[in-house]
């Protein structure tokens, strides 16, 4: 049995829990939006085609924001075709997902959506093929209340109302080779920039995002942000960071120890971005948006064909998540958290279907994944302010990261509330039994534990055994001192109060 421990002392405080950390991401790809969000037929549609099923999901799961509409796919969209009378709408070869894309849902139906599902829309620009004049278009259309030519047409297709869409993201990885309209840092630096300068003088309050690196393994890691910040400091609020991690070659320890290049990609870009503001002598903070993240089996994806013949909504990126997959993405959730004070807003990739905590059957079941449940827990149970909390525990040789500790854990305190620590244990052979000092939040208690694992890490959800894998309470708790048993590969909350 391994021993560990942990302090919880409110005095140790990191930053306010961001609610944003919980967003994700709808994206035109596979089923994301079409039997995704969407399915006029469906028997749980309601009256503007959206599944009551998913949307029942969706707040289930705690969503706060959800970026929209790529990913690689805003680089080759045009926004106008997804807006007016559907049976209007021209269908597209969408390159990036080698996919029709029939522009059933749009810009305005998003909208409804995201406020159906009680979350805050965050959009994407196309600064692939398109520029600032098609921005500032879109910003128009969805943010002035009325009274000009784009304004009113929105009022015309249905919604009176402006959308009010505060946060943007000035493009989607412009430094990666794949994307449609690939920059240099220098190119797309000085496009990001003008885009935002323009878009300040419609609404100063808008908050932007500029792409960072789509992955810390990227040939222009760190110069791309130095370059791209230096053309856009001033103009932006928050620089990207996107990471998919897999298991690769049967290596389990690695793989439950993403985290640590999560804290790699975080801590550089922080230093690069903080570098870019001594320069310019600026007293501003840029923040992290890590606006795609997740477990994602790419490499399955990068060795499959792409689809033949332009299908409309194929079953594309449709990983099915084990319990390991939702051990590594715990570490990777506390991870977010225990950077609250620089990361500031994160994006699940994605939503429903595409690497997704929610699945569905077209025409028929919803279903929660693995990888569902620590994100919920987080989001229900993250409150206050996140709290430092330095395990003191036993570690473990990874080829990926050298020595890893086995317990991972943040935790977060509230006046009212009380506290919540989330842990996982990446031992693979055998349980943590963790001791909690909790003298400095006075005569509190474990007043619930809970505990995801298995005895099989390679088991999964499905439609027909949705619940194999799902939180558990976790009796192996005792009182004065605190401890519980943490098992092997196992996400755990422990709420004390
Ligand atoms: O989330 C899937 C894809 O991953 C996105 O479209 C892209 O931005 C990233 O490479």
């Amino acid at each position: 049995m391994h021993q560990a421990k942990l302090t919880l002392d409110p005095a140790f405080k990191v930053a306010p829990v961001r609610r944003r950390t919980f967003g994700t991401f709808v994206e035109h790809l596979g089923r994301c939006v079409y039997t995704g969000i969407y399915e006029p037929g469906h028997p749980s549609a309601d009256e503007d085609g959206f599944r009551r099923d998913v949307l029942d999901l969706t707040r289930e799961l705690g969503v706060s924001t959800v970026r929209y509409p790529g990913g690689n796919f805003v680089s080759g969209y045009r926004w106008e075709d997804g807006i007016g009378p559907i049976s209007e709408r021209p269908r597209r070869l969408d390159l990036a997902w080698h996919s029709t894309e029939p522009n059933e849902v749009g810009v305005d139906e998003f909208v409804r959506w995201c406020r159906k599902a009680g979350v805050e829309p965050m959009m994407a620009l196309n600064l692939g093929t398109r520029g600032v004049a098609e921005a500032l278009d879109l910003l128009e259309y969805c943010n002035h209340p009325s009274g000009t030519t784009l304004s009113d047409l929105r009022v015309a297709n249905g919604a009176k109302e402006p959308h009010g869409i505060g946060m943007w993201c000035l493009g989607n990885e412009m430094d990666g080779p794949w994307q449609i309209g690939h920059k240099t840092a220098r190119e797309y630096g000085r496009l990001a920039a003008e885009t935002a300068r323009a878009m300040r003088m419609v609404d100063p309050a808008l908050e932007l995002v500029v792409c960072g690196s789509s992955s810390s393994h990227m040939p222009t890691f760190g110069a791309w942000e130095a370059t791209v910040l230096e053309e856009t400091y001033d103009l932006v609020d928050y620089v990207s960071c996107h990471a998919y991690y897999e298991e690769k070659d049967g290596d389990l320890g690695s793989f439950l120890a993403s985290s640590s290049n999560m804290e790699y990609f975080i801590s550089s870009v922080v230093a690069s971005a903080d570098a870019a503001g001594a320069r310019l002598k600026s007293r501003k903070k840029i923040d992290i948006s890590f606006d795609e993240w997740n477990v994602w089996y790419l490499s399955r994806f990068q060795n499959a064909e792409p689809p033949a013949d332009w299908p409309v909504a194929p079953p594309l990126l449709e990983d099915h998540y084990h319990l390991a997959d939702a051990v590594a993405f715990g570490g990777l959730l506390i991870t977010l958290l225990r950077n609250s004070d620089r990361v500031t807003a994160a994006s699940l990739a994605q939503l429903v279907n595409v690497i997704a905590p929610i699945m569905t059957e077209p025409g028929g079941r919803a279903w929660r994944q693995t990888t569902f449940h620590p994100f919920a827990q987080a989001s229900r149970y993250a409150a206050g302010d996140v709290l430092r909390v330095e395990p003191v525990s036993p570690s473990y040789e990874t080829k990926e990261y050298g020595e890893v500790p086995l317990v991972h854990a943040v935790a977060t305190h509230a006046q009212e509330g009380g506290t919540t620590l989330f842990a996982v244990n990446r031992s693979t052979d055998g349980p943590v039994s963790l001791e909690i000092d909790t003298r400095a939040l006075g005569g509190v208690r474990v007043v619930e534990a809970t505990t995801l694992t298995d005895s099989d890490v390679y088991a999964r959800n499905t439609a027909d055994d949705p619940g194999r894998i799902a939180p558990r309470p976790n009796t192996d708790v005792e009182h004065d001192p605190a401890r519980i048993l943490l098992p092997p590969v196992s996400w755990n909350v422990i709420r004390l109060a």
